[in-house]
């Protein structure tokens, strides 16, 4: 348990810290997983930091108080570029430096200051900054982030410290950093909101502040948040000098450090560096605001000290806001997927933060109430990074009188079938099954990347099928012929081989992609991951009950209703039926033999003659096994190619069967389908 602990802590740091993974999820569950079972075994043996501890706990009736040791103090901002060589011209006053002050410049990143205090290296209370001096308690909350150490090994010195000297009377740290969510998983936690009718969160800061004030931590842990950490608050017994030397020591505890920071000899290239992040800025995964330059010299900023709750020794320099104001020309209406129908503002096309703007969502009805946007309004529209632009508010004092008000339509726009909204549900939905819209999203999703990933099957190409009424459904893809194809525009002999060849290709997809791609409602791919492992076949997942489905890992009553009512409609079963026919089968011969690797842990050193080291993982973990990226005590077998590196030796040193690629085909059962 102790080495699939450090196994999985390794991986986190890898994916969480280094944004740099080195196996698959489905490989990271997985070993999650093992220790889970195991933990359930053994329960005296589970650790209190271990990695399994993350789920969240019960709710809560309200979050309590916690007083921090040290003040959260703000920072004071700079607007201008002179303003920031006034920062320096004061910081050195005050210290009374004719030469320059070493400076750390650091990414503003646009979330939520929490503190963490570890005692003993184990993290006892997570707060929000609040007042500066007494946040809320949100310790389960900020326990469910993976980016955040449980635990983080003793303090450097203490380490040293020798045997004979008395330890530090309490060993307490406080770690001080900013809550954020990944545009990426803001944009998907969006799009999932608005298809289950819920309400979308303006923008990703606002999205981990909702997430983090959760009193159920069990739906914090859900939500994709994650940290950047720049400051140590109260650090009893450090012994480090710098803010660089903090920030390393935080990065070398497990906390995740923004790349970014600098270290710099003068003012003016903080001032350099402020251009140079503004202009990287909507390249980043993560929304940053601006960026802060900090005294680096500790003694220097303990010198330098605060006034009125912001300290000398730092500054904010902001960004200007991403902020722009144009006219609604018009409200159209989207239909998406599942049918439901997104209002989306059609405006004047203007150039915010570099990029020309034209349109921007408006969610639903609700939204475009609670804001009282209307065609003809001026409105301010923000763009956050790439994340898609949103009007912000309305410019009330520029109506005319002339706007008009927006309602939706109570027919689609695409196929004139009712439009309807549930009871409690904020999105209106287009009932029509034969709904064109509907149909040119569920075939652009069921060939999509995480789905069937039928090459030169995109978006565009969809939309044309369906308009040429060369499919109808899904299923259809796989009967379309050289002929067929032919008669679309700009279509030539070899474009439509690719494609068949494409689409015959995708005929054999693994389980699980092929259940995402059926497009049910609140499956997503994790869901289809688990489903896969589930039930060994599509069949068997169409005639599971709502009880079995309810006993699958993370489906609770409202996904296995969608599940089972998706596979009692008669139109749905049809489409199955026209899949199977055509040749459409997830790979179940693979499954069959799925047991004969399970629990077997492998690792590959040096380069196979026969297959490359991903295909030969595939094949290891189509069979049940897994590959493990360093042998550890928890390796099975350890497969060597040619020109074996170090891991060879490792094993060989701790007794672990190495196979060579021989032995390794034989056991696999010949290698390659
Ligand atoms: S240092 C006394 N560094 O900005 C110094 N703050 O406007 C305390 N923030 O409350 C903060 N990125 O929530 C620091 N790299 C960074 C930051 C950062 C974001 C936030 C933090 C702070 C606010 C001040």
């Amino acid at each position: 348990m102790e080495a699939l602990r450090a196994e999985i802590l390794y991986h986190n740091s890898r994916y969480y810290q280094f944004d740099s993974p080195e196996i698959s999820d489905a490989d990271y569950d997985r070993l999650l997983r093992e220790l889970i079972d195991l933990e359930t075994r053994y329960p005296e043996l589970a650790a209190p930091d271990s990695p399994t501890q993350r789920v969240g706990a019960p709710p809560l009736d309200k979050f309590g108080a916690v007083a921090h040791l040290a003040p959260m103090l703000s920072l004071a901002n700079a607007f201008s570029a002179e303003e920031i060589r006034e920062f320096d011209r004061r910081c050195r006053r005050w210290l009374g430096s004719e030469t320059a002050v070493r400076y750390v410049v650091e990414p503003k990143i646009d979330g939520l200051a929490v503190n963490l205090l570890y005692e003993r290296g184990a993290l006892r209370v997570g707060a929000t900054r609040g007042d500066g001096s007494v946040g809320e308690d949100i310790t389960l909350n900020l326990r469910t982030i993976p980016a955040i150490p449980l635990a983080i090994p003793r303090l450097e010195n203490d380490a040293d410290r020798k045997e004979s000297e008395a330890p530090p009377v309490s060993e307490r740290i406080e770690v001080r950093g900013e809550v954020c969510m990944e545009k990426e998983a803001f944009r998907k936690l969006n799009r999932r909101r608005v298809e289950e009718g819920e309400v979308p969160f303006a923008n990703p800061r606002n999205a981990a502040a909702g997430s983090l004030r959760q009193l159920d931590s069990r739906i914090t842990a859900k939500r994709p948040l994650t940290t950047f950490c720049y400051a140590i608050g109260t650090a009893e017994g450090t012994l480090l000098r710098t803010h660089a030397e903090v920030l390393r020591a935080l990065a070398s505890w497990g906390f995740r450090v923004n790349p970014l920071v600098e270290t710099v000899t003068d003012i003016e290239e903080c001032i350099r560096y402020y251009h140079r992040i503004d202009a990287l800025r909507a390249e980043l995964p993560y929304e940053i605001d601006g960026i802060v330059i900090k005294v680096d010299d500790l003694a220097l900023q303990e010198r330098l000290g605060a006034v009125s709750r912001s300290p000398r020794w730092a500054v904010a320099c902001k960004f200007p806001a991403l902020r722009e104001t144009t006219l609604v020309e018009d409200i159209i209406v989207q239909v998406g997927r599942t049918g439901v129908l997104t209002p989306v503002a059609v405006m004047r096309p203007v150039r915010v933060g570099g990029v020309t703007v034209s349109r921007a969502t408006l969610h639903n009805q609700d939204e475009i109430d609670r804001k009282d946007v209307r065609i003809g309004d001026t409105v301010v529209i923000q763009r956050a990074g790439d994340v898609i632009p949103e009007v912000v508010e309305v410019v009330k004092d520029m109506r005319t009188g002339e706007e008009r008000p927006f309602v939706m339509p109570e027919t689609c726009p695409e196929c004139n079938s009712r439009v309807t909204r549930s009871e409690g549900e904020a999105a209106h939905r287009c009932i029509g099954m034969a709904c064109p819209a509907q149909l040119r999203e569920r075939i652009a999703h069921f060939v999509s990347r995480g789905a069937l990933d039928i090459e030169g099957l995109g978006e565009k190409m969809a939309a044309q099928l369906v308009a040429a009424g060369l499919i109808g459904d899904p299923a259809d893809i796989f009967c379309l012929s050289k002929e067929k194809l032919l008669g679309l525009e700009r279509m030539a002999d070899k474009s439509a081989e690719n494609l068949l060849a494409a689409i015959d290709r995708a005929k054999r997809p693994p389980l699980d992609r092929l259940i995402f791609a059926l497009g049910i409602r609140h499956v997503g791919e994790q869901t289809a991951k688990r489903l896969a492992d589930a039930f060994a076949s599509i069949n068997a997942l169409a005639a599971a009950t709502v009880e079995e489905l309810k006993s699958v890992r993370d489906i609770g009553p409202e996904v296995a209703a969608s599940i089972a009512g998706f596979f009692r409609e008669p139109a749905n079963l049809g489409v199955m039926d026209k899949l199977r026919r055509a040749g459409v089968n997830a790979r179940e011969a693979a499954r069959q033999k799925a047991a004969s690797l399970a629990g077997k842990t492998f690792v590959f050193t040096g380069t196979l003659s026969r297959m490359s080291r991903s295909e030969a993982k595939a094949l290891v973990e189509s069979l049940g096994g897994a590959v493990g990226s360093s042998v550890t005590k928890t390796t099975d077998y350890c497969v060597s190619g040619n020109e074996a590196g170090s891991k060879l030796e490792k094993a060989k040193q701790d007794g672990i069967t190495i196979l060579d690629e021989e032995t390794f085909l034989a056991l696999i059962g010949g290698g390659k389908e």
